[in-house]
């Protein structure tokens, strides 16, 4: 039906007929003569009608917004003053000879030139996509996943399906639970991730495996988590962790350079202990230069409980922000700040201007002064690297409160002031825990199936709360894009994992007796990683949230607007099932 897309017509196109196809963006009527805005998934292009093509010209005037139109005309370079050097069409226009309307549009129900509700946007998606910036964005993550795939078969990774209907895989959220309609009261799970059946297609010899593919979890949402999402997913066998950081690591590095000509360079490692004492933050923004500067050393004699009670505990922590100009802050600006670390747990935020340094302790400017010896108050500020006109903010609690509260007040203090760099900063993240302990319950720190760092079984079984396991996380402008391991492919180690994170033989027989059984004949040494494409997609495109990156994403209460999906069950398909549901009263929450 046309020669060409709009948004691809350019000056080398001049004195040419194209015939194209699209929807009006917009309509001007100048005196006389009729302008069109055509668009179509590459760009818009500029058309013209005179008024001498008579019925050619009724039917340009009778254009409304969004009708969808196929039009042939000649390319013509554009009067000059007249030129747009933004567009890539915007040196040339097409002097209009037919015009066909394919398909009306009623009036949109989204307003083209304002915000719309991210409800309403959802709603009509179809009509939202139309927009330039969110075509660009898909367009984008196609080329991102044609990329992965180039490179990933490039080096030898065969792509390989793994199943949607399947056995529990735990990556800590809740499942989306199918049940069966052959096996009544049973349920499949919607897969969390495909580590089970990639590790088995590694005992299956396969190699090198790598599938972009859905992941479904059922957890509380967030800017970037959805409940369905996609993985880039891989798994290598004989490589350690090195190995497969260095083929991940060249994949993210060349889709920089090929898709944005952005080096981001060697990535620098640093271990989850680093991390957590200088950033608060497994996931640390490197762009954002203001570090936690531990001073609980200066502050265990102080009368000051706030400070000197978690400076004695081995448990405690006390750190200091220092923030770079920040003694210009309001009370008000502060007292917000105090409010936000109180989401965290934190019991308060005390703080400390610089004003004057000359002048010793008189130059400073805090509540907790009178707390605090004179020289104890000129430490801290010596130990923080602070001069004249900056701000130091203290959290005082258990290590987990101030590395969350100050961790989260750092990203938020560095974009409020601008004290956040642009540009890219990724690094890995390594030695993670293998453990971490919740009420007394250790709980794995990645997944059941990740392999201890040079441990035995028994020797794991010994240090379980201070082992470190082999796990590497990919972490860009403080988002997590990538995770991976080295798995466990000894059968003993495996079931002292089990043991240790309180799933006894027979609940791990039930739940994972598949892979117990599959360690048992000739498992090999494997390790991989997945990513998250959305993740990606949405930092390479500097989209705010994953949802902006998704063709159809649900909204942060899990529900599709667009489809009302979820939806009531059909009577007769739950009986079909065996399957009753049970109506709660409103204050419980609908059922
Ligand atoms: P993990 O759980 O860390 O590891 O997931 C890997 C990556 O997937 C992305 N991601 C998400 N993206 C959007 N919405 C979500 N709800 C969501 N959850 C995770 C993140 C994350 O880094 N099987 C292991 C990988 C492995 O060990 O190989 C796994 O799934 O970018
Ligand atoms: P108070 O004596 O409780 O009024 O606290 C004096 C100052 O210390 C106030 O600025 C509080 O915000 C701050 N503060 C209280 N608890 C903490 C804490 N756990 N960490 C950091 N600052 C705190």
């Amino acid at each position: 039906m046309r020669t060409d897309y709009c948004g691809n017509i350019d000056a080398a196109y001049i004195g040419q007929e194209v015939t194209l196809c699209g929807w009006v963006n917009k309509r001007r009527d100048l005196g006389g003569v009729i302008f069109i805005d055509l668009r179509d998934r590459e760009g818009i292009v500029q058309v013209v009608y005179d008024p001498d093509l008579e019925d050619v010209f009724a039917t340009a005037n009778s254009l409304r917004h969004e009708f969808c139109v196929s039009l042939t005309g000649l390319v013509r370079a554009r009067p000059e003053g007249q030129i747009n050097t933004d567009m890539r069409t915007g040196e040339i226009e097409i002097l209009g000879k037919s015009l066909t309307i394919l398909s009306k549009s009623a009036p949109l129900p989204l307003d083209w030139n304002q915000e719309n509700s991210e409800e309403q946007r959802l709603t009509y998606r179809y009509l939202d996509l139309r927009r330039p910036v969110m075509s660009e964005r898909l367009i984008f993550r196609a080329k991102v996943t044609s990329a992965v795939r180039n490179y990933l078969d490039g080096q030898g990774f065969l792509d390989i399906e793994t199943p949607i209907l399947t056995k529990a895989t735990p990556e800590g959220a809740r499942d989306y639970l199918v049940p069966s309609r052959t096996h009544k009261g049973k349920f499949f799970a919607l897969p969390q991730s495909p580590q089970l059946f990639k590790q088995l297609l590694m005992m299956s010899g396969m190699d090198r495996y790598y599938q972009i593919v859905k992941c479904f979890r059922d957890e509380d949402l967030r800017a970037d988590r959805q409940p369905e999402f996609t993985q880039i997913d891989i798994e290598t066998t004989f490589l350690d962790a090195d190995g497969v950081m260095a083929i991940t690591e060249g994949l993210i590095r060349t889709l920089f350079t090929d898709l944005m000509d952005v080096d981001l360079g060697d990535f620098p490692r640093m271990t989850y202990a680093d991390a957590m004492r200088r950033y608060g933050s497994d996931k640390p923004d490197l762009r954002n230069p203001m570090e936690l500067i531990d001073v609980a050393d200066l502050l265990k004699d102080v009368e000051f409980k706030v400070f000197s009670g978690p400076a004695n505990d081995p448990k405690g922590r006390v750190a200091v922000l220092s923030v770079p100009g920040g003694a210009s802050l309001s009370r008000k600006q502060l007292d917000d700040y105090a409010k936000f670390v109180g989401i965290y747990g934190a019991k308060g935020l005390a703080w400390m201007k610089i004003n004057n340094l000359a002048e010793g302790v008189a130059g400073l400017q805090s509540p907790i002064l009178k707390f605090l010896p004179d020289d104890t108050a000129l430490a801290i500020v010596e130990r923080a690297g602070a001069s004249d006109g900056d701000l130091l903010l203290f959290g005082a609690d258990s290590y987990t409160v101030v590395c969350e509260a100050m961790g989260a007040l750092r990203l938020k203090v560095g974009n409020d002031l601008e004290i956040t760099e642009s540009g890219w900063k990724p690094l890995w993240v390594v030695d993670f825990p293998m453990f971490e302990e919740i009420d007394g319950q250790l709980h794995a720190l990645h997944h059941p199936f990740t392999a201890p760092r040079d441990l035995t079984p028994e020797q794991l079984r010994d240090t379980a709360t201070t082992a470190l396991s082999n796990a590497y996380d990919m972490v860009l402008n403080g988002v997590e894009l990538g995770g991976g391991s080295v798995r466990i492919h000894n059968q003993a180690m495996q079931s002292v994992v089990f043991d240790l994170l309180g799933i006894d033989e027979q609940e791990a027989e039930i739940k994972f007796g598949f892979l117990l059984e599959a360690l048992k004949y000739g498992a090999p040494p494997h390790a991989g990683l997945a990513f998250g494409l959305d993740r990606l997609v949405m930092l390479m495109t500097c989209a705010s949230s994953i949802r902006d990156v998704m063709a159809f994403p649900k909204t942060t209460t899990a529900a599709c607007p667009l489809t009302d999906a979820p939806g009531e069950a059909n009577p007769a398909q739950l009986q079909e099932l065996s399957i009753a549901t049970i109506k709660k009263a409103a204050s419980e929450g609908e059922q």
